[in-house]
C-alpha cells in the first residue's frame, strides 16, 4: 500500500448483490468479493492454507469459509474465525457511486499467518540403514471384542516372524484397530486441495492412519499387505486406507515429489471364494502408481473356488497348510532381497524423478496466484476447520 489509490470498477451494484460471494479477477488479482446483510466485502481470493480459492466457497454468517478445507475469514476486515483472528487474508476498500462498485486495489492491508509447526510427518524422507524393516498392514475388518481366525492375517504374522528370524525389524498395523476418516475427495476439488500430509491428518488430531502414514512413508523398506477377498474385490478396510494414500500420489503430480523410493510391495490375499488375479491386479496398479516396485512374484495367495461356501473347511485348510507357511515365508524373502538389493544399488532418499503422466505439471491461473501470494506449503493442525 503505497497511498495512492487505484480503484477499478467492479461492476452494476444491482447485478454483484445478486451472489453472496463470487471470485473475480481484477487486473490479475483474484478477489472474493461478498455480499451480506446489504453490504459488500473485498477479500484476497487466496486462501493462507494452501491457496484454495476463497471467492468460490461460502458464506457462514459474517465469514467466508474456503472451498477446500473449510478456513474461515471475516468477509469485511479478513481476520480469521474467534480464536484465530490473526491468520488474516488482505482486504479491499470499496466504493459505490452512480450505482457502481469500485475497489481499490492499492488499499489492501497484509496478509498474516500463524506460525503452523509442521506435522513430523511433513519431514524429508531419510536415507535408512540398519536392518531391513518389513511393515505388516493386515486390512481385514473384524470386531475386537468377538474375534475371528482371519486366514490372510495369519499368513501375515507367518511372513514377519519369518522376517524377525531373518534378522529383520517389523511392525504389524492392523486398519481394523485404527478410528481414521474416509477420504474426503479434495482432490476432486482440485489436485492442489489434496495435501501431504493427508488434509485430514493435518486438520484431525484424532485421526488414527497417521502411523500407518509413518511406517508406509518414513520407516519400512518391505510393505506386505494382507486381504481377504470380498466380492471379488480387497477388503473395504484396503479401499479406505488406500484412497487416503491419494496424497502420497499426488505429491508426484503437484510438486514433483517422489515419497516413495525403493518402497518394496508384496500381497498375501485369502478367500473361500475366486476373484485372485483380479484383487492383486488393482492392488498392484494401486502400489506402482505411487511408486513402489515389486520383488519376483509378488503375491500369495489362497481360495478354494467359487463354489466353496464351506468356511469352515477354508480356516482348517490355511491353519493345516505348510505350503501356505512356506509360500509366505518365500514371499517375504523374496522382498527382502528386493530391498536389500536396491538400498545397496540406490538409497533411499528422495531423489526419483517423476515419470509418465505424472511428469506435467499443473498449469492453473489460481495456482500461480497461490504462489503469487506466498502460499505456505501445507502445515496446519488448525481446529475447528472441518465444516
Ligand atoms: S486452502 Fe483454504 S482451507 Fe485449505
Amino acid at each position: 500500500m503505497d497511498g495512492t489509490a487505484d480503484w477499478r470498477d467492479l461492476g452494476a451494484v444491482e447485478q454483484l448483490a445478486r451472489a453472496p460471494l463470487q471470485q473475480l479477477s481484477v487486473d490479475g488479482k483474484l478477489i472474493a468479493l461478498s455480499y451480506q446483510d446489504g453490504k459488500f466485502g473485498a477479500l484476497s481470493g487466496v486462501c493462507n492454507h494452501v491457496g484454495g480459492p476463497l471467492g468460490q466457497g461460502r458464506l457462514d454468517g459474517e465469514y467466508v469459509v474456503c472451498p477446500w478445507h473449510g478456513w474461515k475469514y471475516h468477509c469485511r476486515d479478513g481476520c480469521g474465525e474467534p480464536g484465530y483472528e490473526a491468520e488474516s487474508v488482505p482486504r479491499y476498500l470499496l466504493k459505490i457511486e452512480s450505482g457502481r462498485v469500485s475497489i481499490d486495489l492499492n488499499s489492501v492491508t497484509r496478509r498474516h499467518r500463524l506460525p503452523h509447526p509442521p506435522l513430523p510427518l511433513a519431514r524429508p524422507v531419510a536415507d535408512r540403514d540398519g536392518p531391513l524393516r518389513v511393515l505388516g498392514i493386515s486390512t481385514t475388518s473384524m470386531n475386537k471384542r468377538n474375534p475371528r481366525y482371519s486366514t490372510s492375517e495369519a499368513l501375515l504374522i507367518e511372513a514377519l516372524h519369518h522376517a524377525e528370524a531373518a534378522g529383520a525389524e517389523t511392525q504389524l498395523q492392523r486398519l481394523t484397530e485404527l478410528k481414521f476418516r474416509a477420504c474426503e475427495g479434495y482432490y476432486s476439488k482440485s489436485a492442489r486441495a489434496c495435501t501431504w500430509p493427508c488434509s485430514i491428518t493435518q486438520m484431525d488430531e484424532h485421526d488414527q492412519l497417521t502411523p500407518v502414514y509413518e511406517a508406509f512413508v518414513h520407516w519400512a523398506d518391505v510393505v506386505l499387505v494382507a486381504t481377504p477377498i470380498r466380492w471379488g474385490a480387497a477388503s473395504s478396510l484396503y479401499y479406505k486406507m488406500v484412497e487416503r494414500m491419494n496424497c502420497i500420489q499426488n505429491q508426484i503430480t503437484i510438486a514433483n515429489r517422489v515419497l516413495l523410493r525403493n518402497k518394496v510391495v508384496a500381497l498375501i490375499i485369502t478367500g473361500g471364494q475366486d476373484g485372485i488375479q483380479a484383487v492383486a491386479g488393482q492392488m498392484l496398479g494401486f502400489f506402482a502408481e505411487v511408486g513402489c516396485v515389486f520383488p519376483q512374484f509378488p503375491y500369495i495367495a489362497h481360495s478354494r473356488g467359487w463354489s466353496a461356501e464351506d468356511m469352515e473347511q477354508n480356516v482348517r485348510f490355511v491353519q493345516e497348510s505348510d505350503e501356505l507357511r512356506a509360500g509366505a515365508h518365500q514371499l517375504v524373502e523374496r522382498s527382502l532381497a528386493t530391498a536389500a538389493a536396491l538400498r545397496l544399488a540406490n538409497g533411499t532418499g528422495e531423489r526419483v524423478q517423476r515419470g509418465g503422466r505424472k511428469a506435467d505439471g499443473l498449469e492453473t491461473k489460481d495456482s500461480d496466484q497461490a504462489a503469487a501470494a506466498g502460499v505456505a506449503p501445507p502445515r496446519d493442525n488448525h481446529a475447528g476447520v472441518i465444516p
